[in-house]
């Protein structure tokens, strides 16, 4: 008997967090680290709700409140997705968590029994692929492709459907790849998922970023389909749209009253509730008339970086990268830098059992942030099972613009040191 439970090795991570203190030692080393590994908007909270909250906090409501979600928060959800997504959305349907990260988890535990199959993409957010293994379920991974412009179809999802599948986790805009869908994709999903899978199946819509979408696009969401409202449950938050990664508020709307109160049960058992004085700043952002301007200055500054960025990257030798319609990450292809570097050969020169544990992705980024100052993520990143044959990065563009024009040069200067890639790979530190 060890001390640690089986499946307590069966869970994975999320690297955007692991990178930190590798990007600590770089800098006490003094070097200046330019970041585009953050997953987060690098803007403060729109001041109206800072102020809200201090004058939550000042009326004292910083007590326990109600594990579900405040009442005046549900309220004021369920009428933002009524009037976005043209269905009902009961209050009490609906959820709220500590992030739209904890549902993740939370619905693989309540849904999920051993054996049964969750489809996720890849790329996509770790975290969907990360609880697949703790929970003793099957992962299937759907991998998006670059030249569908990491969207998807039907006949791609298709395949990876059955009477066995019990959650479908659909993201869109998403992260990492900025890819979004239009309603004509979302019902061709829909169609897709209703005639192969069970009446009960689940499909989490991870719509985080609806509002961070470009030249005119407008988010659509798979619970607009008829008849998806009985098996979709709508996951979104606060950390994106208002720039409020610390303020841990996201939610969820269920299908039904009676699955709501299982989630609700389960706040109990690991948090109790939400700081109800950020749920009520929350509240503040869904209602103001000041939010579709905050929101638009914020998505107007992502969208100039972005074509700073992409163009920046598409005019170096071995990177081809998509200009993405949604989110704060641009995810180009380096498949060319890493065969000019010479990074596939010293991959394939490595032990079998280290090239486990990394990839010329991984080889990629590292040498970017130990060598040129750049950090990065890796594709496994985002997704590991069935990634072997993709090599791309994601570059977060939440950061300052001039820091950002500096990485895009550092990058085209990695981009042709073959001899410094060669140096940094023979040291034989930080290779994974
Ligand atoms: C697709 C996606 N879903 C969920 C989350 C979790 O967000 P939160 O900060 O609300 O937990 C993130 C955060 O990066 C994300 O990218």
């Amino acid at each position: 008997m060890g001390l640690f439970a089986d499946r307590a090795g069966r869970i994975d991570s999320e690297n955007a967090f692991k990178v930190g203190p590798y990007i600590r030692a770089v800098e006490a080393q003094g070097h200046d680290v330019v970041r585009c590994n953050l997953g987060e908007p690098d803007f403060p909270i729109p001041s109206f709700i800072k102020e809200e909250v201090k004058r939550q906090i000042d009326l004292d409501n910083t007590h326990y409140c109600d594990p579900q979600g405040i009442p005046s928060l549900r309220t004021a959800i369920a009428r933002q997705i009524s009037e976005t997504r043209g269905v009902p959305a009961d209050p009490e349907r609906i959820v709220v968590f500590p992030g739209a990260k904890p549902p993740i988890g939370f619905c693989q535990q309540t849904y999920c029994d051993s054996g049964d199959e969750v489809v996720y993409p890849s790329p996509g957010f770790p975290i969907y692929e990360s609880f697949i293994p703790y929970v003793g379920a099957r992962p299937v991974p759907v991998h998006l492709k670059e030249e569908n412009a990491f969207s998807l179809s039907g006949a791609e999802l298709a395949p990876c459907l059955s009477d066995k599948t019990k959650l479908i986790f659909l993201n869109f805009p998403s992260n990492p790849t900025g890819g979004v869908a239009s309603p004509e994709q979302l019902q061709e999903l829909a169609d897709v998922i209703r005639s192969r899978c069970r009446d009960d199946v689940r499909v989490f819509s991870d719509e985080v970023y609806e509002h961070i979408v470009f030249d005119g696009y407008r988010h659509h969401s798979i619970l607009a389909c008829p008849g998806m409202e009985r098996n979709t449950i709508l996951v979104g938050g606060a950390s994106k749209s208002f720039s409020w990664t610390g303020g841990r508020i996201g939610w969820a709307l269920f299908p039904t009253r009676e699955e709501a109160e299982v989630f609700k049960n389960l706040n109990i058992n690991y948090f109790s509730c939400t700081a109800a004085y950020n749920q009520e700043g929350v509240r503040l952002g869904l209602e103001s008339p000041e939010t579709p301007a905050a929101i638009r200055a914020m998505v107007d500054t992502f969208r100039l970086r972005r074509d700073l960025v992409v163009d920046g990257l598409n005019a170096i030798p071995g990177i081809r990268c998509l200009k993405p319609k949604g989110t704060f990450y641009v995810f180009p292809n380096v498949e060319g830098i890493c065969r000019n570097l010479g990074i596939f050969d010293a991959f394939a020169s490595l032990p079998p059992e280290s090239r486990q544990s990394t990839s010329p992705s991984t080889l990629l980024q590292m040498f970017l942030l130990f060598v040129h100052f750049v950090a990065t993520m890796d594709r496994k990143s985002f997704g590991r099972i069935g990634a072997e044959p993709y090599h791309y990065l994601r570059l977060s563009i939440a950061t300052e613009t001039e820091a950002l024009k500096k990485g895009v040069a550092r990058i085209a200067a990695a981009a042709k040191d073959r001899e410094g890639f060669r140096r940094f790979f023979e040291k034989g530190e930080h290779l994974y």
